[in-house]
């Protein structure tokens, strides 16, 4: 697969550190289930990340792996469409991580702002670890591997997707410009053909000396239609064109998901941690059961007393559930007392019912038949090292590592 194309590869991974809720349902799974239509996705268990904090509780990573990859499928992630994996299973992950950190400079891993971040957070446990600083560049190696132009992730994870590009660039920089580049380049420029080289050689210079980008992504097309040429002289091209070496690891975007706005059953963040979640398959009796004891505008201690939903974590259900009209006869309701704290619950409690139903039935399938979720996760894990194959050997040779 050339550059251009696995530019619309999505990557994406997740730690298999607790069952998943609706946070992590409208958050981050929806997403998934909508980019899977549009572009080739791969998904997969993060469990080398989750050991870098669980690393003294290993059993709840064994725990959550299966269920997660269950949750996603209960979400209507399809595999099918999308290839689903467990890090661990994909050992070249390692190998590119190890090789990323011969030119990583540690200043990079120690300003991320998770380092710092976790450490203070999580205090009652030591992170001052090597795997722990190193979990950005691991991230890194998930992504390069691939060579994934997306990477849909929440806003705490753009920095790690930042430092993805540096390490990619760095990484170019210095192994992109084997000895002769520019003279292989040469030679793959005359290979494109008269009428081609002629074009490719006036937008590049368009393209170096006035920035003009239209002519760089005219080039790219142009690069991309060519059927006559060898992959490794398409990726010199497209990294000559923009006057670097060859590109090798290209530079992934994140793909910012919004911040999610699902309330926790104490008006707090959902959070596992918290306790205060709704998991994705919850049974019925609970849901209700958590929902009617659903913190509500403190104001409104009796039935009489008027509320606000704009106080109340309610309400903000109701933004993810309701429609207009719905919301309309809660406001009403609400500040004019007219309608109780349960009469408001309710819709709320059959919406999330309804919204599991097909959740819970496409689990238990697979539930009902562990073999099922171990083959596509085992089919998955093939697909994804036979492109993380290809990408280490290119990343070897261009290392010097090539011998056998
Ligand atoms: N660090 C991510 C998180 O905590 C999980 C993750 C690991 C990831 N590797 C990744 C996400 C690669 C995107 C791409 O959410
Ligand atoms: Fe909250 Fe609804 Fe009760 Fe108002 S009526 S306080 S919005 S639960």
């Amino acid at each position: 697969m050339s550059l251009l194309e696995s530019q619309k590869r999505v990557l994406s991974g997740m730690r298999p550190t607790g069952h998943l809720h609706l946070g992590h349902y409208h958050g981050v799974l929806k997403n998934w289930v909508r980019l899977q239509h549009e572009y080739e996705c791969m998904f997969f268990v993060a469990d080398w990340h989750a050991l870098t904090t669980h690393y003294d509780d290993p059993e709840v990573i064994e725990d959550n792996v299966w269920t997660m990859v269950i949750d996603w499928l209960a979400a209507g992630v399809n595999p099918g469409s999308a290839s689903l994996f467990i890090q661990s299973k994909v050992p070249e992950h390692a190998e590119l991580h190890l090789l990323l950190s011969m030119i990583t400079p540690l200043s990079w891993l120690e300003r991320v702002p998770s380092y710092k971040d976790q450490q203070t957070k999580l205090n009652e446990k030591d992170l001052s670890t090597y795997g722990f600083l190193g979990y950005p560049l691991l991230q890194s190696a998930d992504i390069l591997i691939y060579k994934a132009g997306l990477v849909p992730v929440g806003a705490d994870q753009v920095p790690h997707v930042e430092m993805t590009r540096e390490v990619a660039r760095r990484f170019n920089h210095i192994f992109g410009r084997d000895s002769g580049f520019v003279e292989l380049a040469e030679v793959a420029i005359k290979k494109l053909g008269r009428k081609s080289s002629k074009m490719y050689r006036e937008l590049r210079k368009e393209f170096l000396e006035k920035g003009n980008q239209e002519s760089l992504e005219k080039a790219q097309a142009m690069l991309q239609e060519q059927q006559n040429i060898s992959l490794g002289d398409r990726d010199r091209l497209f990294g000559y064109l923009e006057g670097g070496g060859k590109v090798i690891l290209p530079e992934p975007q994140a793909l910012l998901t919004e911040a999610s706005v699902m309330p926790g059953l104490d008006g707090g963040k959902m959070s596992k941690s918290y306790g205060n979640f709704i998991s994705m398959r919850e049974d019925e009796d609970s849901i209700v059961k958590k929902i009617k004891t659903m913190t509500t505008d403190p104001a409104r201690v009796r039935r009489t007393d008027p509320g606000d939903p704009e106080k109340c974590p309610v309400f903000k259900l109701h933004e993810i559930y309701s429609d207009q009209a719905q919301k309309a006869w809660v406001v009403e309701g609400c500040k004019s007392a007219g309608i109780g704290c349960l009469d408001c619950k309710k819709p709320i409690i059959d919406a999330i019912i309804d919204e599991q139903k097909p959740m819970r039935e496409r689990a238990r399938q697979y539930e009902e038949n562990p073999d099922l979720v171990k083959s596509i996760v085992a089919e998955g894990c093939e697909k994804a090292r036979s492109v993380a194959r290809t990408t280490l050997e290119e990343v070897r040779q261009a290392m010097g590592l090539n011998y056998r």
